[in-house]
Order: structure tokens, then C-alpha cells, then sequence
């Protein structure tokens, strides 16, 4: 509930001045990196950067930790994907023991010095109230929203630009506003899902998912990129269209645990594509993205 109150509509409407000045920024620093024509790296520079600068200043984190997270972040999201690789798990839990780690030295920081942000506020209660927030639960909860902040937002942008490149009509519809930017962002979304999978434990007996019974304690693994492409839903499903109307993705989950950062996520969407587009009139890919694929392709060149 505390949590969950720093990410209401009218709070983070109330974010969108300072989303718009990092943006900015942001693009002022690309400009600057590009200017002798060399490839500016748009993931690190500006989808990295964007997202681990608003949420770690709703948090707390100091500027000069914030990007060693990027690394650990990826490490620590391996558990979010379908894979048995053991040595990928490894990794994962050394980058939890590492980020838990740093937060609860920062939240005895912060409750020695308290200042106006969310680890400060978050410490006073665990102190005050371990029933409410456990010592286990506090660094726990700040890892989680530090890195579901920012690394499925990373995506999404990264993700978006991807999708501009493969289609330069939904540019020029961003630009002569035939694609609204709140459409395009949920386009993406539903084409290309940062999250793929979310899991549901079934807490109680005799249920069942379609007809196949779920035991007491049994997972089931949800294929979010698979609904939100699903024939039935939409029409022509495989489609990357943004002047959809009848877009929903599941991209935020749903239900109890449907994703506290939606909000925040889409304001930073809604604000960052129209004003690179703005900004970098033509935006040239540099070059393939690694692996041959076109996800999550980040490179461009400044061209103006
Ligand atoms: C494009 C960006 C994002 C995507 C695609 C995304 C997706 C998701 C998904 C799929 C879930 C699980 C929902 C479920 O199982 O029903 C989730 C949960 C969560 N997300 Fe996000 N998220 C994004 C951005 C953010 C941001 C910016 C924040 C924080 C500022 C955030 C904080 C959380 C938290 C705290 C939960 C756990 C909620 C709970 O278990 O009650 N997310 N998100």
C-alpha cells in the first residue's frame, strides 16, 4: 500500500516536468556524443539511463551508484525467463546477494540520515514495524522495484526504437499525429512484450487452469507475448499496427499483482519517442543489432 502510493495516477502525473527535463538531457548528451558523426550507443545512453535515473531518484540512489545496476539488473533477470541454464541461476542469485546487499547498507544509511525519498521511508517502517516490513522484506522490496523499474522500461524504449527502424511510417505518423504516442507505446507493448512470462502459485486445492487441475503449491507460467498476439483477441495479430484501437496487452500482468510502475513506465514512453523523433528528424541504425536479430536494436547515429 505504501509502495503501491508512490506510483498513483496523480503522483506520477506530477512526475511527467522531470521526466521531460532527463529526457532532454538525455537527448542534449546523445547530441554531444554524436556530434563528430561517431554511433551514439541509444541503449546505454538514453533507455538505460532514462528509466534507472527516475526511479533511483524516487528511491534515493545516489547518482553515483545507479550505473553499476544495468549489469546486475540483466544478471538478476535471468530468473524471469524460461531457460534451465544452472550457470545463468548462479549468476542471478550472486547479482541478488549484491543488490540486497547494497540496499540494506543504504537503508541504515538513510535511517541514521533520513531524507524526503522512498528508502528513507521505507527504512523508518521496517524499523518501526517489522510485522508490517520485515528486515528480510526491506532490501527485498527496494531490489525488486529498483530493477523492475527500470530494466523492462529499457526494453520497452529499446524495444520502440527497434520498431520505428522496421517501420517508418509509424514515425511519420508519430510525427503528423495519425499515431498517438500513448497508441505506439501500447502497439510496442502488445508486439513485443518486455515481459514475456509471469507465474501464478496455486494457494489453494481443486483448482484448475482450462479444464487441467493445478495441485496445491503448483506453478503456472503465463505466456504474456503468446496472449497478447492471440488470433482470437486480435485482428491480424503478427501486425505491428499503432493506430490500433483495441490494443489491452497483458504486458502489465493483471490482477492483484498487476505492475505497480505501468503508469510510469508509459509516461516515460509517451514523453522519451516523440521527442527523439523530434530531436533526431533522421535516425539512422548504425548497424545490426548483436545476435542478428532486430530486438532491442539500440545503435543509431546523429544525422542532423
Ligand atoms: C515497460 C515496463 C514494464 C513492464 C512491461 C512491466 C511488467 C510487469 C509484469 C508483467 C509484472 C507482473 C504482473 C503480474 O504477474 O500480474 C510486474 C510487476 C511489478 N512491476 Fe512492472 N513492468 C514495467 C515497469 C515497471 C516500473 C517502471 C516499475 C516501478 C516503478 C514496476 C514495478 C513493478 C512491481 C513493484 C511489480 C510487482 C507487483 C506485485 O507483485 O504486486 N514495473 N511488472
Amino acid at each position: 500500500m505504501l509502495i503501491a502510493s508512490v506510483f498513483t495516477a496523480r503522483r506520477v502525473a506530477a512526475l511527467r516536468p522531470a521526466v521531460e527535463a532527463a529526457v532532454t538531457r538525455l537527448l542534449d548528451g546523445m547530441a554531444e556524443q554524436g556530434a563528430d558523426g561517431s554511433p551514439v550507443d541509444f541503449m546505454d545512453a538514453f533507455a538505460f539511463r532514462l528509466p534507472v535515473g527516475v526511479i533511483c531518484e524516487l528511491l534515493g540512489v545516489p547518482e553515483r551508484d545507479r550505473y553499476r545496476f544495468r549489469a546486475l539488473a540483466s544478471d538478476l533477470t535471468a530468473v524471469l525467463e524460461i531457460s534451465g541454464d544452472l550457470g545463468e541461476l548462479t549468476e542471478a542469485d550472486r547479482a541478488a546477494d549484491e543488490l540486497s546487499g547494497y540496499f540494506t547498507e543504504l537503508a541504515a544509511e538513510r535511517l541514521a540520515r533520513p531524507q524526503d525519498d522512498l528508502v528513507s521511508d521505507l527504512a523508518r517502517i521496517a524499523a518501526e514495524d517489522s510485522v508490517r516490513l520485515s528486515a528480510e522484506e526491506l532490501p527485498a522490496n527496494l531490489v525488486l522495484l529498483l530493477v523492475a523499474g527500470f530494466e523492462t522500461t529499457t526494453n520497452l524504449l529499446g524495444n520502440g526504437l527497434s520498431l520505428l527502424f522496421r517501420h517508418p511510417g509509424a514515425a511519420a505518423g508519430l510525427r503528423n499525429g495519425a499515431v498517438t504516442p500513448a497508441g505506439f507505446a501500447d502497439e510496442v507493448l502488445r508486439f513485443d512484450s518486455p515481459v514475456q512470462v509471469t507465474e501464478r502459485v496455486a494457494l489453494e486445492e481443486g483448482l484448475s487452469v482450462d479444464g487441467l487441475p493445478t495441485p496445491l503449491g503448483g506453478t503456472v507460467t503465463l505466456l504474456i507475448g503468446a496472449a497478447n498476439r492471440d488470433p482470437a483477441r486480435y485482428e491480424r495479430p503478427e501486425v505491428f499496427d499503432p493506430t490500433r484501437t483495441d490494443s489491452r496487452p497483458l504486458s502489465f500482468g493483471g490482477g492483484q499483482h498487476f505492475c505497480l510502475g505501468s503508469r510510469l513506465a508509459r509516461l516515460e514512453a509517451e514523453v522519451a519517442v516523440p521527442a527523439l523523433l523530434d530531436r533526431f528528424p533522421r535516425l539512422p541504425r548504425a548497424a545490426s543489432p548483436p545476435g542478428g536479430t532486430a530486438w532491442s536494436c539500440g545503435a543509431m547515429r546523429r544525422c542532423r
